[in-house]
């Protein structure tokens, strides 16, 4: 395979600017002969902190989300003009707390993927599925519809800055954890998709991370399957004992 694996980490709302200091430190000493791409993606208050301590390093900055807006009368919300001023260069967008605890839609989503593209970010698209919406079977309904709508409008040249991450919602936080197989058979339909809209060549290049649940005794098992570039992890993100093998499977 020719995709370089990502893994990343979605430290969600947790952590005081210390914590994250110290978090970020030891990912830095202890990545700094990683094989893959990584990503940390802190809290908005914990993202100059630790900006400054992956600065120059193999760990990418991140945010967790961004304004639909460049800037204005938005309160509470965080600009990508203000994400730029902050170093980050990677942007989620579309993960499945924003889309059903914050009620995010795919129309509000996609303004969001444009802008960040637009200003030069890379983004990570959430996608993935319902518990009621697997038992259902529309497992490939949900990644596609979420793939096309979150996707419309953005160009082909946009598109290598596009990573998708495939996050099954009954598998986040749940210790539940998708088995390979179900994992790489949504990614695999999900790539397809891609090759649908914008050809075989971009759906093989870009990168698909599985995340749910990822923890260091599944996290190689998951990223041995043809389809799974690599991981969007959680809560195995805060702590250096789960997260670097994780990062450094073999
Ligand atoms: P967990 O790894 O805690 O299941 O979270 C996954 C996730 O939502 C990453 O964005």
């Amino acid at each position: 395979m020719s995709r370089q694996y990502y893994i990343a980490g979605n430290w969600k709302m947790h952590m005081t600017r210390a914590e994250s200091a110290s978090l970020a430190k030891a990912m830095v000493e202890q990545l700094k002969d990683g094989k893959h791409k990584y990503l940390v993606a802190p809290s908005f208050t914990g993202i100059e902190t630790v900006g400054a301590i992956v600065k120059g390093t193999n760990i990418r900055l991140g945010a967790q989300n961004c304004a639909s807006e460049e800037q204005g009368a938005h309160t509470g919300e965080v600009s990508v003009l203000q994400l730029k001023d902050l170093g980050v260069q990677t942007i989620i967008l579309g993960h499945s707390e924003r889309r059903h605890v914050y009620k995010e839609d795919d129309a509000l989503i996609n303004k969001k993927v444009k802008l960040a593209l637009k200003h030069g970010f890379e983004v990570i698209l959430c996608i993935g599925e319902l518990l009621e919406e697997r038992e259902a079977g529309k497992v490939e309904a949900v990644c596609e519809t979420q793939t096309v709508k979150g996707l419309e409008g953005v160009t082909a040249a946009e598109l290598a800055n596009v990573v998708i991450a495939y996050e099954p919602v009954w598998a986040i936080g749940t210790g539940k954890t998708a088995t390979p197989e179900d994992a790489d058979a949504a990614q695999a339909f999900t790539r397809k998709v891609i090759a649908k809209l914008y050809g075989q060549d971009a759906a093989e290049k870009i990168i698909i991370q599985y995340g749910g649940s990822v923890k260091p005794d599944n996290a190689a098992q998951l990223m041995a399957k043809e389809n799974i570039d690599g991981a969007l992890v959680g809560g195995a993100s805060l702590k250096p004992e789960s997260f670097i093998p994780i990062a450094k499977f073999a």
